[in-house]
């Protein structure tokens, strides 16, 4: 029999995570102050984050010692296995090996944990009693619940309107690991107040999520905020898929020649792609392909430039590719792909041409889900399925070419809590969704005043 799935020991679980600022070619720019539009330092990020993650938040240092409470909460999953797809590769009747991250192993389903757990701990250590935050898909907030679960903080998530109602099951995971979650825009904050006024039917968006999640978080001294994705350090949490990934090709003397992952606000994707991309710095050919929806075209649409994290804006100006703060995306399924911006590492070697940004459409990721489910076995997440889409695509262009390419890409999560989303694919009551260009026009003017990166718009 074939080895199918390639795994590693606890003890060969990487001990350092890999922090691709010190590689990139071109510097990050700084964040900006949202009030004074001047770069931000430490002490402006203090009321919402500890210090010692607003550290990693602006470390070049190469490599980050992972402390060793937060490796033994991640050895309950980790290693995880690297898989190789072999009925996938024959359904497509490909040339192609293709292999995936399975991520779906943690606790909460999805690779959300492996920065949830370390942002629990190094709260903990700060003094940091409860830590709020948004969730989109209900991933992240469950990830959360579960982390602060594992080291006795109290959790507080909001949760966009739309997938509240659409994924009850993940609230009652969040309840289960004892946090509380309120349905964003929530009367809770001022923020959900002022929009609820003025939209009371609003599906509510991740940026009105984060603005109510960061009042809560400043309003509080013995609270801290969380985000699951989007900014460096939780990136660089992240990390620890790829270095697995790449110790696991090693034990199989194979290599990727293409990496993909989907991209909401980068996380799982940088996770598994930034050792890889280090190698690309470094020149290995390999092709690194971040894959979001159509429908929310953040990296192939949105200009690059500075925009707030959030729709009430409150957080640090951030330099990324966006689709303007007050974007609401379509309600498609894929929650946690409904953001208006982008990683600043992720949009930064975007334009320095290390990864290729790609937008598919929501049938097809459906249809690519079902594929990967009847072959692999394996339901994975909506936002999971843009990557698989992208995945059969490279696949198909292998078989065309007659090239034996190896494609890795990121299980970011399983989709069992999302049969809902599964149920209205079946039933024919999903839709493809294309950004009509005013929208873009309107992001453009949505950021105008806003002060501009140094490199020019796209
Ligand atoms: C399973 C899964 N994959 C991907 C994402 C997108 O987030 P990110 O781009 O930070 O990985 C989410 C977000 O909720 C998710 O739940």
């Amino acid at each position: 029999m074939e080895v199918k799935k390639i795994l590693l020991t606890e003890d060969e679980m990487p001990r350092q995570w890999y922090n691709i600022a010190a590689d990139m070619p071109t510097p990050l720019q700084p964040p900006l102050h949202p009030g004074t539009g001047q770069p931000i330092g430490p002490e402006d990020l203090a009321p919402i984050f500890p210090m010692n993650l607003i550290e990693q938040e602006v470390s070049t240092e190469r490599w980050i010692d992972i402390p060793e409470p937060v490796l033994e909460v991640l050895s309950i999953w980790r290693p995880a296995p690297l898989v190789r797809a072999y009925a996938l590769e024959k359904a497509l009747d490909t040339p192609a090996k293709i292999y995936y991250k399975n991520e779906s192993y943690s606790p909460p389903g999805s690779h959300k944990p492996n920065t949830a757990v370390a942002q629990a701990y190094f709260n903990k250590i700060a003094g940091t009693k409860r830590i709020t935050t948004e969730t989109g898909a209900g991933q992240w907030g469950s990830a959360l619940s579960f982390a602060g679960a594992m080291f006795g903080i109290e959790i507080v998530v909001w949760m966009v309107k739309i997938s509240y109602q659409q994924k009850p099951y993940r609230r009652l995971m969040m309840n289960t690991w004892g946090a509380t979650c309120y349905a964003s825009p929530s009367t809770q904050t001022e923020a959900g107040r002022k929009i609820l006024e003025k939209d009371p039917d609003t599906p509510g968006s991740l940026g009105i999520a984060i603005s109510e999640a960061v009042e809560a978080a400043v309003s509080d001294e013995n609270s801290k905020y969380a985000l699951g994705s989007v900014l460096n350090h939780v990136m660089t949490h992240q990390t620890i898929i790829g270095l697995e990934a790449q110790k696991q090709f090693e034990k199989v003397g194979d290599y990727p020649d293409i990496v993909i992952g989907c991209a909401g606000g980068g996380s799982n994707f940088a996770g598994l792609s930034f050792p890889f991309a280090r190698d690309k710095i470094f020149g290995k050919d390999i092709k690194i392909i971040a894959v979001e929806p159509t429908s929310c075209p953040t990296m192939t649409r949105g200009p690059f430039a500075y925009d707030f994290g959030d729709t009430v804006q409150m957080t640090p100006l951030l330099p990324m590719h966006t689709l303007g703060h007050d974007f609401i995306p379509a309600p498609i399924h894929a929650g946690g792909l409904r953001y208006h911006g982008m990683a600043p590492m992720v949009s930064q070697l975007i334009l320095d041409g290390i990864i290729e940004p790609r937008a598919v459409h929501q049938l097809e990721t459906f249809e690519a889900g079902v594929t990967f489910a009847r072959t692999e076995g394996i339901i994975a997440a909506p936002e999971t399925n843009h990557a698989i889409a992208a995945v059969i695509q490279e696949a198909k262009k292998a078989k065309e070419e007659g090239k034996e390419k190896v494609i890795l890409f990121n299980m970011s999560g399983h989709g069992l809590v999302d049969m809902a989303a599964y149920d209205a694919y079946f039933s024919g009551k999903l839709h493809d969704y294309e950004l009509p260009e005013e929208e873009i026009e309107r992001a453009l003017r949505a950021i105008e005043p806003l002060p501009k990166p140094k490199v020019a718009a796209k």
